[in-house]
């Protein structure tokens, strides 16, 4: 009998949009559509079972064997390097991490600079990388108040539209690197099931190119 894939989807957008991929790939399973409060929904048949996950704990059940696949934005894994394989770009949830600013803002390099980040790895790295010293402020959300009540100078941030800088009087000062979703899996999944996934990250890939 083949095994059954375990795959934390990301709660949300995001992730029905990855179960709809799922779905023409061959890994249907039509309950998870319904509106429910339930987490965890199986299809025995097609040897999948799935599970609604916070998308920043996705990394978490898949580094720890909970899950064997998971699909996670690129930020988060830039973010907090987990111990697992990155399998696929599926190319949905397309954003990019940037550096933005009040728009009169100047730096000022006889200063140290404060970013506020819900990605202070991202940006430490980011400012080090340029010998630029800086003071970091982690927030959990609404990062873009920060500079607006002179918390910070600059914020590093995901950028998708751009409204809720605009609308905040904030302009990208700089890119700092492409986001997207990725499927990854269970390094011991990896191997004890490498049929199985192989062939889901197959029917996947082809999906991106169709
Ligand atoms: C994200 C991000 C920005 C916003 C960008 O926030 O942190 O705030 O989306 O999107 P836009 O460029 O299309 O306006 P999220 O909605 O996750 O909420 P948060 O700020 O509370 O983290």
């Amino acid at each position: 009998m083949n095994n059954i894939l375990r795959v934390a989807l990301p709660k949300g957008r995001l992730g029905e949009q990855v179960y709809e991929r799922l779905d023409k790939a061959g890994y249907s399973c039509p309950e998870i559509l319904e509106q429910s409060r339930k987490l965890v929904f199986e299809n025995l048949d097609k040897g999948v079972r799935y599970f609604w996950v916070k998308p920043s704990d996705v990394a978490v059940y898949v580094e720890r064997g909970a899950a064997d696949l998971g699909v996670v934005g690129r930020d988060t894994l830039l973010e907090n390097s987990p111990d697992i394989y990155e399998l696929l770009d599926l190319k949905l949830g397309k954003c990019r991490m940037s550096v933005a600013a009040p728009e009169a803002w100047r730096d000022d390099a006889s200063r140290a600079l404060r970013v506020a980040s819900k990605y202070p790895r991202i940006a430490a790295r980011f400012y080090e990388a340029r010998g630029r010293d800086i003071d970091i402020i982690t927030l959990n959300g609404s990062v873009e108040l920060a500079p607006l009540l002179d918390l910070s100078d600059v914020i590093v941030d995901i950028v998708e539209t751009g409204k809720t800088l605009v609308e905040n009087g904030l302009r990208v000062v700089e890119d700092i690197v492409p986001i997207s979703a990725r499927l990854i899996a269970n390094r011991a999944a990896y191997h004890f099931k490498h049929g199985e996934l192989e062939t889901m990250t197959a029917a996947l890939r082809k999906g991106i190119d169709a």
